[in-house]
């Protein structure tokens, strides 16, 4: 028997209400809207308030993207929460996120942690195990509340970082939305470029510009890799929605890639780098904005810490 096309049957998302624009960073750091501006692209990110979880984040992501797909929670049989910052080490947010939503106990339901490359492992999982015909609805979600493990006093790094949350309801189609292929990879070697310690202090700490040059190779590699296995060249590619940490490092992979910057969804603007609900937010703006339209090709890339990258085929 050949497996089930599996597709993206619909997407939401969720962010807080409050925003923290550059220039009220600029109070609070030393730090110019003008050099956030200019190095990353980010204007202003959304901050969870105290009742916001990542658990309430996600569920309400998830939401939204079970009404944009039709499929209510009884038909959801599988939940996959990619994420760093769960609500506690156990149990897993997926669990906490079962319960708000009402899905039933039959579903499978665990947290994953690729960090901002986390929607793509998640996304992927889900796949195989749909294709494998033992799930029927999946929810695959990412999201963060980077918040929490910001050193606010550290500006290389708190103007990069914001909470949020994105999810896709993945299940059988008849070739809408199809996913085509992914490709997951990991470099631990090196871990220790970007890393959340253990400790009195564990915050985001980051060797920015190594990151920065390991984000548009391993994004690169990652790209040429899965249009080679389809047989694509990258031309043929109506829209990207690469992770949204920099604006340059989108650049750049435009640039090696040969493709115009109207080709990239962005949303790092307004939103920061969300990590694992980066690529679910900027996914579920680009339909609702209808940047992706029926039968456009996408391709979702992302790398974070691990260093883990990956990529994803859609055909709408
Ligand atoms: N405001 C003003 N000056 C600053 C700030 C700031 N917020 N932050 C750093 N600087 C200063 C530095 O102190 C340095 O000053 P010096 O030259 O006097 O030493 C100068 O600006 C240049 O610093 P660099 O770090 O070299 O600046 P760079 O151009 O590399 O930009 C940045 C820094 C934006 C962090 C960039 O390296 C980058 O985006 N890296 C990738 C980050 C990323 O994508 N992270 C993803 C995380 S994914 C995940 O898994 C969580």
């Amino acid at each position: 028997m050949s497996s089930p096309a599996i597709g993206i049957l619909g997407t939401g998302a969720y962010s807080p209400a409050k925003v923290l624009t550059n220039h009220e960073l600029a109070r609070m750091v030393e730090t110019t809207d003008e050099w956030i501006v200019s190095r990353t692209g980010i204007r202003e990110r959304r901050i969870a308030g105290k009742t916001e979880t990542t658990s309430s984040m996600a569920a309400a992501a998830a939401r939204a993207a079970l009404a944009d797909a039709g499929v209510t929670p009884e038909q959801v049989d599988l939940i996959i929460l990619a994420t760093l910052t769960p609500d506690q080490p156990m149990p897993a947010t997926a669990c906490l996120v079962q319960h708000l939503l009402g899905v039933p106990p039959r579903a499978a339901c665990f947290d994953l942690n690729a960090a901002c490359s986390g929607f793509l492992y998640a996304l992927d999982t889900a796949w195989a195990m749909l294709a494998s015909g033992r799930y029927r609805h999946a929810l695959v979600i990412g999201a963060e509340k980077l918040s929490t493990i910001v050193d606010w006093t550290d500006r290389s790094t708190c103007v990069l970082f914001g909470d949020g949350a994105g999810a896709a309801v993945l299940g059988p189609t008849r070739g809408t939305a199809q996913i085509l292929g992914a490709r997951l990879y990991a470099e631990g070697a090196h871990a220790g470029l970007l890393c959340v310690p253990r400790g009195p202090k564990p915050f985001i700490q980051m060797k920015g510009r190594e990151v920065f040059k390991n984000a548009v190779r391993e994004m690169e590699d990652a790209v040429r890799d899965i249009l080679e296995q389809h047989g694509l060249a990258a031309s043929q590619i109506a829209c990207v929605i690469p992770h949204q940490a920099n604006l340059r490092i989108i650049e750049a992979l435009g640039k090696y890639l040969g493709l115009p910057p109207e080709r990239f969804a962005v949303s790092l603007d307004r939103h920061g780098n969300t990590s694992a609900a980066s690529i679910p937010l900027a996914l579920d703006e680009a339909r609702r904005s209808g940047r992706v339209r029926a039968g456009d090709l996408t391709l979702l890339v992302a790398f974070g810490a691990g260093l883990t990258y990956g990529s994803a085929l859609v055909r709408w």
